[in-house]
């Protein structure tokens, strides 16, 4: 497994592995990696030869008063874990390389950024779509895998790509959860045992509101109130959004035709968590 820390090293790797017939399947992440992240890079391997997974804390995606210094990092034990995985290269470049003096450059995909996370966010997605384009024009993949825990994310992404033209294919992978169905984040270790706890209020919300599409209740105002209850039945939850949306352009529905989208941001204590799951039946 190479490390390449230089982003003119990584554009010729990835060049030497076209010129040689070589798919290049990409994961971008934050680090500090658990099974949903390990999850995507084997599905970056499923479709690939060559497996590149960047570690970036990407500083352009976090407001102000945002957690980008206490955000987890463990260089070590990532290594180790993509070592394990039979992950080819691993890009780990620094900030003052990717955003050199004088980087003034801005990629906005207008309209679905205004949505969910991007409402409270401000800029968030700005950031998300600059850092992802130039780690695309740096890794030059064939497929990039992304997780559907963050959907606003994934959507935007995708929107990006075929605007842009880009020459790419976008992946989905669904989320992975714990057993008692958390869904995995990094931010899930700045949470106390306590707290862990309450957080499965979240996605108690999804069952409950999984179940009651199934038996007809169609009216997102209904489906968001019980989310509402359940979410404030648990003292320290503190609710950031609760939406029933449009699964494409994730706008917020009036009415539900076959599916929506029901996404849920909340705090619990300081940590912000995210979760999200299409209703269908
Ligand atoms: O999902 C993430 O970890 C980040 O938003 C990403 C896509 C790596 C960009 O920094």
């Amino acid at each position: 497994m190479k490390i390449i820390n230089s982003i003119y090293e990584m554009q010729k790797q990835a060049e030497a592995l076209r010129a040689s017939k070589k798919i290049i399947g990409f994961v971008p992440t934050m680090g500090y990696l658990h099974e949903g992240h390990l999850s995507l890079v084997r599905k970056a391997r499923e479709l690939s030869d060559i497996v590149v997974v960047s570690i970036f804390v990407n500083p352009t995606q976090f407001g102000p008063n945002e957690d980008l210094d206490r955000y987890p990092r463990d260089f070590e034990r990532d290594r180790k874990l993509l070592e394990q995985e039979n992950t080819d290269i691993i890009f780990y470049p620094e900030a003052k390389d990717m955003y050199p003096e004088g980087f003034c450059t801005y990629v906005q995909v207008r309209g679905m950024e205004d949505f969910l996370c991007g409402k409270s966010r401000k800029g968030h997605f700005i950031g998300v779509a600059m850092v992802v384009i130039k780690l695309f024009n740096i890794v030059k993949p064939h497929y990039a895998v992304f997780g559907l825990k963050d959907y606003q994310q994934f959507k935007i992404i995708e929107r990006m790509v075929k605007d842009l033209n880009m020459d790419l294919e976008v992946i989905p992978y669904p989320t992975v959860r714990e057993k008692d169905g958390l869904a995995l984040s990094s931010r899930n270790t700045y949470l106390s045992e306590e707290e862990r706890k309450k957080a499965l209020i979240i996605y108690e919300s999804i069952k409950t509101l999984k179940e009651m599409f199934k038996k007809g209740i169609r009216d997102p105002n209904a489906l968001k109130q019980r989310a509402k209850e359940m979410l404030e039945s648990e003292g320290g939850v503190i609710i950031d959004y609760i939406s029933i949306c449009d699964t494409e352009t994730l706008e917020e529905l009036t009415i539900i035709k076959d599916k929506a989208l029901y996404a849920i941001a909340c705090f619990v204590g300081k940590t912000r968590l995210i979760d999200n799951s299409i209703l269908e039946v």
